[in-house]
């Protein structure tokens, strides 16, 4: 064990699988199984899944390995990482001012995801009534919300978002959860939470896709998925491929940042990364088969949109086998993907309070924890009592969007291909070589290919992607 400077010993993972399991647990969220089936159904399927891929590995990749190698190095908060390596590169220090951009970042993500995962904990309590209400029928392994119409199953979201009180229980709720995970600190929090969560999310992932291959239609699933019609690939649909990789690999917010400065030992950051790339990805395609197989099955529309999984899945669940339980734990599933990405989320300003103002890791988590809690009812008063409010309505790209989309679309459309710009413009072109080639392990062919994609591809790519996303006349 390395012990860090200044007072104490700085917190650190267990070992190299820790980190790794913990860095999967941020990456596959609800990015995954929430936004990437919303995305691909509404983009039309296989063009979209394939650029995303490319994306993933060409841009996300490089920037992976670029976000632990800062985080690594420095052994800081976002801040004072970048903060160090710019210094042992003889770089100006200003540019940890990207990273304070990443907290803020993490912060104003973390506001509204928790919204979107009190969603889920709703499902999840509505589910399992449902299947509570199975079992004491004596019919445990029948259809979900029987009885219902499909307008009932899916006005359940309706009258969910109509009711501030019972958003507000649920937000608080997931909140509170995330909070006390991220108050015990990296070991018995984060670490701990991963350890157990991440296993049972396989279990259920593989489990409902292997049931949705056996009851659902996995052929036109299948089809749908992997056979592109390049004609649908639009610049718009790029533009969405692009920053929904970055979403889902948790870039661009100084996440990995954080996540990597704790790691005490030798790094392996290739084939850390590479493993943490392939898990996501694998998962986001896996949730792709596991939902669209019942999708198709029950004749639903896969382009439903951000409600697909809310409104059209729990009324697919109705006529299968079993569909009670299933439907159960296929939010089960979502929630404990959830909760592994918003204790990163949290703990990105939380390491800046320890480590920039000086603060106690409870203090911090409260801080900051609570703050999202704020700026998080505003979110969900957007679905009901402030639904005129445009935060950003002089702004084109913003001017019918609600509260929550607001903040989510100058997140993932501003703030995240920024930091990921500057990040590749860091790495690539202003830190140590020496360093880098050190702290990376990277080299020969490998080390040079990686220069070639953070130092070029990634700037270019990524500053297109800013700039069409922000001003879509460009491409008329
Ligand atoms: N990657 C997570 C998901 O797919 C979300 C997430 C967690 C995230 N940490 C992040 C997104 C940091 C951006 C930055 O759900």
């Amino acid at each position: 064990m390395v012990a860090s400077t200044g007072s104490g010993e700085r917190e650190g993972w267990s070992s190299r699988s820790a980190f790794i399991l913990a860095a999967v647990g941020a990456a596959v969220g609800l990015g995954n199984v929430w936004r990437f089936p919303t995305l691909a159904g509404e983009s039309g399927g296989g063009a979209f899944v394939l650029f995303y891929v490319a994306c993933v590995f060409l841009l996300g990749l490089p920037l992976v390995i670029s976000e632990i190698f800062i985080g690594r190095t420095g052994q800081d908060d976002a801040v004072g990482s970048i903060r160090k390596v710019a210094k042992q590169s003889g770089a100006s220090g200003s540019w940890s001012l990207f990273g304070f951009l990443g907290v803020l970042a993490a912060f104003l993500i973390l506001s509204f995801y928790s919204v979107v995962a009190g969603w889920v904990l709703y499902y999840v309590g509505v589910m399992g009534a449902d299947f509570l209400g199975a079992i004491m029928a004596g019919d445990p392994f029948r259809g979900a919300l029987l009885g219902e119409s499909q307008e009932a199953v899916s006005g359940r979201m309706g009258e969910l978002f109509a009711n501030p009180m019972l958003l507000l229980s649920m937000h608080f709720a997931f909140m509170g959860l995330t909070l006390f995970i991220v108050a015990r600190g990296i070991g018995s929090g984060i670490e701990a939470a991963a350890t157990i969560l991440m296993p049972m999310f396989f279990v259920l992932l593989v489990g409902i896709t292997v049931y949705g291959a056996f009851v659902g239609d996995m052929t036109e699933a299948l089809a749908f998925l992997f056979t592109p019609d390049w004609s649908k690939l639009t610049p718009q649909v790029m533009n969405t491929a692009l920053g929904q990789a970055l979403f889902s690999l948790s870039l661009g917010v100084a996440g990995l940042i954080t996540y990597g400065s704790y790691i005490k030992g030798p790094s392996g950051l290739g084939s850390t990364s590479v493993t943490i790339a392939f898990a996501d990805t694998g998962v986001a395609l896996l949730s792709g088969l596991m939902i669209f197989p019942i999708v198709f099955a029950v004749g639903l529309d896969p382009a439903a949109g951000p409600t697909l999984v809310f409104q059209t899945l729990p009324f697919a669940f109705q006529t299968m086998p079993a569909g009670a339980l299933i439907g159960l734990l296929f939010f089960v599933l979502i929630l404990v993907a959830a909760v592994t990405s918003s204790i990163s989320l949290l703990e990105v300003p939380v390491a800046w309070g320890i480590g920039e103002m000086g603060w106690s890791r409870r203090t911090s988590s409260l801080v900051f924890g609570g703050g999202a809690f704020l700026i998080g009812i505003a979110c969900l008063l957007g679905y009901n009592v402030w639904s005129d409010v445009r935060l950003l309505g002089f702004w084109p790209l913003f001017a019918e969007t609600d509260i929550l989309d607001t903040v989510d679309g100058f997140t993932g459309k501003v703030m995240l291909p920024l930091g990921a710009f500057f990040t590749a413009i860091f790495v690539g072109w202003k830190a140590d070589r020496r360093l880098v080639k050190e702290m990376t392990g990277l080299s020969g062919v490998w080390l040079s290919l990686w220069r070639f994609l953070i130092a070029w591809l990634c700037p270019l790519a990524v500053g297109t992607i800013l700039i069409t996303g922000l001003f879509p006349q460009i491409l008329g």
